[in-house]
């Protein structure tokens, strides 16, 4: 295992001014935002919006790094140019989930476990042989009524290290995902308390299976209250109660830590992103690798048409160069 070529790309997933794009939505999640714009889900139109993302002019300059899912790794281009080779051109690194999606736990039906580790290094070995450089694994957390227990938060921190170790041993950097869902009604100080227990366990679980954390990515939730809680808070609580855990918890030689956006609006993702890197510098880089937050408006005005396609990608460029400002702390507001 070379760590130190891991940790040279794990640097550059999180340098400064850049941060991570996901867009690596299953063919079913594909399916659930193009129905937000009447579209139809087939590969043809998965294809099309992933070039439009892909090609949008300068998404190099703040972008680092792009996470795909399976079949669009393997896309190309309407004119032949593999994805692939469309992002190394512009400088950003290929990347692509591995997991298999999730599962309801047998001992506890209401809390999700990941698929896929089951077969994974020969994947995880065509992926490098085939230019992917870093991967992505996603646990889920469910707060509910006594939930989410020991017992999921310790499976799911374990699988989430046996993959981290096999994506080093094949030459990959793992981006390490535990997030826990803030679509529930519960209040913002017990995302904390649980948020606690994840990433206490995920440390844990990371150096039993002897994963270099120096050269992997996490991709964690900020601390925020759940969604159906009503509880509005602002960038300064937010950032308060996410810098306060991730001081406790995260160790020093982390490269960085990449925000998923989980639900948040394109603009407090943003926010809170900017108000946390105000008040940097930490020991770890805070970047992010959003989703929904950086691809909302863009799919909006794309609609599924070609004539939109210049557009849409203005619309791209402008939240990937809002959060890009925002890993700086020089975000200025809409
Ligand atoms: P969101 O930013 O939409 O949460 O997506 C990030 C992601 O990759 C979730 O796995």
């Amino acid at each position: 295992m070379d760590v130190q070529a891991l940790k040279k790309v794990a640097e550059q997933m999180v340098a400064p001014g850049k941060g991570i794009l996901a867009a690596d939505e299953s063919n079913s999640t594909a399916g659930k935002r193009f129905e937000k714009i009447g579209i139809e889900n087939t590969e043809t139109n998965r294809r099309a919006y992933r070039e439009m993302l892909f090609t949008a002019p300068n998404i190099g300059s703040y972008i680092s790094g792009v996470i795909m899912y399976d079949e669009t790794l393997r896309q190309s281009t309407e004119d032949g140019k593999t994805f692939i080779s469309v992002l190394e051109s512009e400088g950003v690194l290929p990347g692509i989930k591995v997991d298999g999606g999730t599962y309801d736990m047998e001992s506890s039906p209401n809390e999700k476990l990941t698929k896929g580790l089951e077969g994974l290094p020969p994947r995880l070995a065509e992926y490098a042989q085939m230019g992917a450089k870093f991967t992505k694994w996603r646990a889920v957390v469910t707060i509910g009524e006594g939930i989410p227990t020991d017992a999921n938060i310790r499976q799911n921190a374990k699988d989430l290290a046996a993959y981290a170790k096999m994506a080093q041993e094949a030459g990959l950097v793992p981006i390490v995902e535990p997030e826990v869902l803030m679509d529930a009604d519960n209040t913002m100080e017990k995302c904390g308390e649980v948020s606690e227990r994840v990433l206490t366990a995920v440390f844990e679980e990371l150096k039993n299976a002897g994963v270099a954390i120096e050269g992997m990515v996490l991709k964690t939730n900020m601390i925020v209250p759940g969604k159906k809680s009503g509880e509005t808070v602002s960038p300064e609580q937010v950032a308060d109660a996410t810098l306060a855990l991730f001081k406790k918890i995260l160790p020093d030689n982390l490269p960085g830590q990449a925000f998923l956006s989980g639900g948040q609006s394109e603009v407090d993702a943003t926010a809170n992103l900017n108000e946390m890197n105000k008040r940097g510098p930490y020991p770890w880089k805070l970047s992010f690798s959003y989703g929904r937050a950086l691809q909302d408006s863009a799919l909006m005005a794309w609609g599924g048409k070609r004539e939109n396609v210049a557009l849409a990608q203005v619309a791209l460029i402008e939240r990937a160069k809002k959060n890009s400002l925002a890993t700086l702390g020089q975000y200025q507001g809409e």
